[in-house]
């Protein structure tokens, strides 16, 4: 059974509250929060004040995903907003290793995510320091976005490296999963799904949470 990980990015934040509300009542593991500052991503979403908030509505994973550059600036501010997970892009760090550390050293876990066109090779060397990999299925920038294919490839080489070095990393899928490619996209070798519109954009939000969760 997969970790089920709704991206906020497609709530209503006029009424935030509801939403998570309707989170915490389903079968939800994770809030995944999408941070992008219009430099790395060509958009501008929220940062720690609102997860500040988010944070405390809930007892749930708070799975933070920075789509920023430079993010060793601002990893003491998420992890004093309530951050478990925070996730920086590899191609947005100089120094990963060192902004690895650094995100440990603060007391959260740390997750490293890889664009489309980044090879899986990209980080074998710093995979046994990490907790999870956020494998992106669509470029960063936008929620309800087409799932890129080639993914599913590079998602099974990923479990091999994995599996092969007993490294114990989760691999989250982050980018147009739907009810209907969520079984090939666990079946690569995926533990966790992040979805946004699939759920935020369905009649019942929590009936497709539990849908996937089924899968
Ligand atoms: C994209 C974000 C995703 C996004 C997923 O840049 O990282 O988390 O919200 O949204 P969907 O599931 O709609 O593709
Ligand atoms: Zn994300």
């Amino acid at each position: 059974m997969a970790i089920i990980a709704p991206s906020l990015l497609s709530a209503n934040f006029l009424t935030l509250n509801d939403d998570c509300k309707m989170l915490n009542e389903s079968e939800a593991d994770w809030f995944h929060l999408d941070v992008m500052d219009g430099q790395f991503v060509p958009n501008i979403s929220f940062g720690p004040m609102i997860i500040d908030f988010i944070r405390k509505t809930t007892t749930k994973t708070c799975d933070v995903h920075l789509m920023i550059t430079s993010p060793e600036r601002y990893a003491e501010a998420f992890k004093k907003a309530g951050a478990d997970i925070l996730t920086v892009h590899a191609e947005a760090c100089t120094h990963l290793h060192r902004n690895i550390q650094q995100i440990k050293a603060l007391g959260m876990k740390a997750g490293v995510a890889i664009n489309p066109h980044t090879a899986v090779d990209a980080i074998k060397e710093i995979l046994g320091d990490i907790d999870l990999v956020c494998m992106m299925s669509v470029n960063p920038g936008f929620g309800g976005q087409s799932f890129i294919p080639h993914t599913y490839k590079k998602i099974a080489q990923l479990r091999q490296l994995i599996d092969e070095n007993k490294f114990s990393a989760k691999i989250e899928v982050d980018g147009g999963v739907t009810l209907e490619n969520a079984k090939a996209i666990i079946d690569a070798g995926a533990d966790v799904l992040v979805a946004g519109n699939t759920v935020f954009g369905s009649k019942d939000p929590k009936a497709t949470i539990a849908a996937l969760k089924a899968i």
